[in-house]
């Protein structure tokens, strides 16, 4: 598929079947996200697959919408600050540009697999680092589910390139 088809393609699926996720698949995903590029090359994030079958209650805990556990899975990106690359002109560390790109990279992937996702960043990070078990250093940034689309996306409405292009300044 070419790649703006691809983006144009990928949408946020609110709405999911439970038919199984081929493993095959999930690993693809996973892979798509490890070859993420990251400053320094520090990787400063971890992935945590977590299959909902059973645990819906507990996981509507961490977001209440109904499709958050409807997919087989539900993949959790979380950052680890303390291995972000920080520029050392202003301190800024860059860990959560780094969980983006890798969250993309297998948002994308799953697009090309036929496989809906949607970026959840409104949930409760307490009910997330609870339920989840995280330590104090790790922060969750960004679930999706991970399953077949049971609705269609929106469509898609976003600014024209001339708002959002300057070329040469500001
Ligand atoms: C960082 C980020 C966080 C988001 N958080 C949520 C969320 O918590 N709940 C939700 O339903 N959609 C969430 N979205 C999905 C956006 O609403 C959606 O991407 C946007 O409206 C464009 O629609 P599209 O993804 O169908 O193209 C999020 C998207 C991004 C990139």
């Amino acid at each position: 598929m070419d790649f703006l088809e691809l983006v144009s393609q990928r949408g946020s699926i609110r709405g999911y079947k439970n038919d199984p996720v081929e493993d095959e698949k999930l690993q693809v995903v996973l892979e798509a996200a490890r070859l993420a590029p990251t400053a320094h090359n520090n990787q400063p994030f971890r992935l945590i697959v977590i299959r909902t079958a059973g645990r819906e209650a507990e996981l509507s805990q961490i977001y209440g919408r109904p499709w958050f556990t409807q997919a087989p899975y539900l993949i959790c990106l979380v950052g680890l600050p303390a291995d972000g690359w920080i520029r050392a002109e202003d301190g800024k560390n860059y860990f959560e540009v780094d969980v983006a790109i890798a969250m993309d990279h297998l948002i994308l992937a799953a697009t090309s697999l036929g496989l809906g996702t949607c970026w959840v960043a409104a949930f409760n990070p307490e009910a997330a680092r609870r339920v989840l078990g995280l330590p104090g250093e790790v922060i969750p940034m960004v679930f999706t589910p991970l399953g077949y689309p049971d609705k269609e996306s929106r469509e898609k409405t976003r600014k024209c390139l001339d708002e959002l292009v300057h070329y040469e300044k500001w």
